[in-house]
């Protein structure tokens, strides 16, 4: 499912269109008989949002938002108003947006809601479905990168969708390697993917002793964009947790919870569609995206609770249940992330049940450390994107809880602020400014979730490619 968004200078007698409106705006690129005009106003009067006319051949739809002052949220209103009137155009080939909204953002944040609810994961139907192109035309606008920048956008969000809603039977951590590289090739980014051979070699211990279990062999990947224009001079990283399938390991989980860790890539998709997103768009800075990818399963060989793991930074871990596999990959990749002398690093992982509970799917749990700066800025972004975070407290006294008797630190906490201990126990591996985004609630849901859809949101992806845009 593609959405085409153009420029278009004429609207004709036969196009459907959308007038983008609020009560003073006058209605005159459209003729309407005085009963039809006599019906927006009364619809208008009311307060209702979308107003739908079926002009026998055509729809006009009117779309009449209401006030909200805080101008964040009025802009996510809009993008869900995108996301209704999508609902009422479905079977439409085109649609024109007539701009009777002096603000052009306004408009084109409503046709960004049109564009992510265009979206079907329909993969593995047997029975394909015709896929259906939308083109949106907007009425007397000049500037045609904006649009380009919005349908990139999407596509990168939709990326996303499609590998988290893979099911692990589709998707082991070479295809997620595999499809990486793909992104990078369409999109123009570089991608390394190192294999076990060169894991083992350069001792990635975390990763590979939550590999040990799989019958599948681990992969680390490395998304670089470098453009010769690039304004920052040190990198920004982002790391996405590449857990394809989590069963908990020996520490199983039961079925209901295990039914949807085909999500636990969530991470590492979200970082795959925001380097997309950036190369395709192609953002001036330096952005370097590592994704550390395995299963996590139980099997004659696994990784066992008790364990002692040695890092890749050396340091070492008692591993005391090995449902906590995200940091143990994630530790190795942030240790690797050093490398690069970064800049900041933003890791991102359906890490915790915690942070789910804690929240919900409203929104991404957040930490920081070294990076307060950066963090409001992400914040600002949180809000304009409508991809919020909401900061945990961090104080030392959580390191206390994951201290071991027999190794550097172990890998759970304990039963309390386990979304906080977790991003603790990753704290130890950074030395650089750092933030942990734990999307554990938004990654996925079960009900639609406005213009985010149903199964994977992508949420984050937008977020990212703001902050590292106007960063
Ligand atoms: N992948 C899970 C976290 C998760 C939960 C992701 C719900 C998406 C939705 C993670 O690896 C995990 O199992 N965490 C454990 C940690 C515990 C063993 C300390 C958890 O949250 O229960
Ligand atoms: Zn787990
Ligand atoms: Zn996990």
């Amino acid at each position: 499912m593609k959405t085409i968004i153009k420029n278009k200078n004429t609207i004709t007698e036969k196009d459907h269109v959308i007038i983008l409106s609020d009560k003073k705006t006058k209605i005159s690129s459209i003729s309407l008989n005085s009963q039809e005009k006599k019906f927006i106003k009364e619809q208008q009067k009311e307060n209702k949002e979308i107003i739908i006319l079926n002009q026998y051949i055509r729809k006009i739809i009117v779309v009449n938002p209401k006030k909200i002052n805080n101008h964040n949220l009025y802009l996510e209103n809009l993008r869900c108003l995108g996301d209704k009137v999508f609902e009422k155009i479905k079977g439409l080939n085109t649609i024109t947006i007539n701009n009777a909204d002096k603000e052009i953002i306004n408009t084109y944040t409503f046709v960004e809601g049109m564009a992510l609810s265009n979206y079907k994961f329909t993969n593995h139907k047997s029975k394909k479905e015709k896929e259906q192109n939308v083109t949106i035309y907007i009425y007397k606008n000049d500037d045609s990168n904006n649009l380009l920048e919005i349908e990139r956008l999407a596509n990168a969000v939709k990326l996303t969708k499609d590998l988290v809603n893979t099911p692990f039977s589709h998707l082991k951590a070479t295809d997620l390697a595999r499809l990486a590289k793909e992104a990078g090739k369409s999109s123009g980014f570089k991608t390394t993917i190192f294999n076990k051979k060169k894991i083992q070699s350069l001792k990635m211990g975390g990763l590979l002793a939550v590999n040990q279990g799989s019958i599948d062999e681990p992969t680390f990947s490395i998304l670089e964009w470098k453009p010769k224009n690039a304004k920052n001079k040190k990198p920004i990283v982002l790391v996405g947790k590449g857990i394809v399938y989590d069963t908990g390991g020996l520490s199983l989980k039961p079925t209901k919870g295990m039914d949807i860790m085909k999500v636990d890539m969530a991470g590492a998709g979200t970082v795959i569609g925001a380097m997309y997103a950036i190369a395709s768009n192609k953002i001036p800075k330096h952005v370097i995206g590592l994704v550390p990818a395995t299963d996590n399963r139980p099997s004659g060989n696994a990784y066992a609770p008790g364990d002692v793991v040695t890092m890749f930074n050396k340091s070492t871990v008692e591993v005391l249940n090995t449902d906590a596999e995200g940091r143990m990959i994630l530790a190795d990749a942030l240790s690797y992330a050093e490398k690069y002398n970064p800049e900041i690093v933003i890791d991102l992982a359906t890490l915790t049940g915690a942070a789910a509970r804690a929240i919900g799917h409203f929104g991404i749990v957040s930490m920081q450390k070294n990076a307060k700066k950066y963090h409001e800025k992400l914040e600002e972004t949180g809000h304009r994107t409508h991809e919020r975070l909401a900061e945990m407290p961090f104080w030392d006294d959580y390191d206390e809880l994951i201290k071991s008797d027999i190794a550097d630190i172990k890998n759970i906490g304990g039963p309390f602020a386990g979304a906080i201990t977790a991003g603790k126990f990753l704290s130890n591996f950074i030395n650089y400014p750092w933030i942990h985004l734990d999307i554990a609630g938004p990654a996925y849901v079960t009900s639609k979730y406005g213009y985010r859809g149903k199964g994977a949101t992508g949420m984050g992806v937008r977020l990212l490619y703001e902050f590292v845009k106007k960063h």
